[in-house]
């Protein structure tokens, strides 16, 4: 018995020793004393010894139960160690190494001005809708009271599809597809794409922005025109900004006005940015013209109502000093980063 019991305490000990992991070292704990272990299987047979020499055994089993349980808690620390130090070797991170450099995009000056005015029509309780760019010309023109023989019907002006389908010359037709889809009150900016048939210079491009505005309800006038008008100048060129109406004529709108900004270069002395005129034109509007209402099925005597159009492109190469507009569509990247933050 007595060479039983050493022999397990060096079996132990040796495969504690090349014992590699937590899981291995719980099996080896199982095996040498465990309740079926090992040493328990001999302590077992204790009984069949004679009385003497059964306390020199029981203290032998004890001692080897005693050292088995040492080397297995030194082996259960060591493995700790080592598996900690590997998690540290693993996990290391370099501070001093170089990082990689993130490039932020930027918004283009057009979406840059394009969301502000967004951003106040909208705190002045207007939705933002959009319209087809290839258009019926009964949306692009007849509906808007356009005479037959109006020279931008003209194939000189007008990128034709097919007879009866243009691409949109203008935001207006989006008036025109709101009123027939919604009953008054509408409150409205359709901010989107044209197209004409201009040739490419430094202030014309055959596309270009326009922003349309519409107004429809009982009783809205033109003093609600020219209130939403100046809210929407002074949100955009700040709190001094001052706007004056020049009549003007448009076949959808009567009356019709041109509406200028006074100069917020020169704060209406004249200088080079408004050509000496101290005013600079912004936009045209005027009262919906009652053939478009009835056009549209609203009835002009109960309902009346403003619109407006405004080009962005030439609102943003003012603001920004741009002198020409193909800047605004070539996207050279030195161009456009000046305008990233
Ligand atoms: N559609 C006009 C244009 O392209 C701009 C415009 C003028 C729109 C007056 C309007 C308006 O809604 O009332 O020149």
């Amino acid at each position: 018995m007595k060479e039983a019991l050493q022999k397990i305490a060096q079996e132990a000990k040796e495969a504690l020793q090349r014992c590699q992991d937590m899981k291995e070292l719980d099996a080896l704990r199982v095996r040498f004393l465990g309740k079926k272990g090992e040493l328990t299987g001999i302590l077992k047979q204790m009984g069949k010894l004679s009385a003497e020499e059964r306390p020199v055994m029981g203290q032998l089993a004890n001692e080897v139960r005693a050292e088995i349980e040492r080397e297995l808690s030194d082996r259960q620390a060591a493995l700790k160690a080592q598996a900690l130090e590997k998690q540290l070797r693993d996990e290391k991170i370099d501070v001093t190494m170089e990082g990689k450099a993130v490039s932020l995009g930027g918004k283009h000056p057009l979406t840059i001005v394009l969301d502000e005015i967004k951003e106040i029509f909208m705190g002045m309780g207007f939705d933002v809708v959009t319209g087809p760019e290839v258009e019926y010309v009964r949306y692009n023109f007849d509906g808007l009271n356009v005479p037959e023989s109006h020279p931008s019907r003209d194939e000189q002006d007008t990128f034709y599809i097919r007879d009866d389908i243009v691409l949109r010359t203008q935001t207006s037709p989006v008036q025109v597809r709101m009123m027939e889809q919604s009953k008054p009150p509408i409150r409205v900016i359709a901010p989107g794409r044209v197209y004409r048939t201009d040739s490419v210079d430094a202030t014309h491009s055959p596309l270009f922005h326009q922003v349309e505005g519409l107004v429809v309800d009982k009783g809205v006038t033109m003093a609600d025109l020219r209130g939403a008008l100046e809210a929407f100048a002074k949100g955009l060129y700040g709190e001094d900004a001052q706007i004056r109406f020049r009549p003007h004529h448009f076949p959808f709108t009567e009356p019709s006005a041109e509406v200028d900004v006074m100069c917020f270069a020169c704060q209406g002395k004249g200088c080079r940015l408004c050509k000496g005129e101290g005013w600079i034109e912004i936009l045209g509007a005027g009262m919906v013209h009652p053939n478009v209402l009835k056009y549209c099925g609203i009835d002009p005597y109960e309902y009346s109502g403003f619109a407006f159009g405004l080009g962005l492109e030439r609102i943003v190469m003012r603001k920004y000093g741009i002198d020409d507009i193909r800047l605004l569509f070539e996207n050279d990247l030195r161009f456009l980063r000046q305008f990233s933050e």
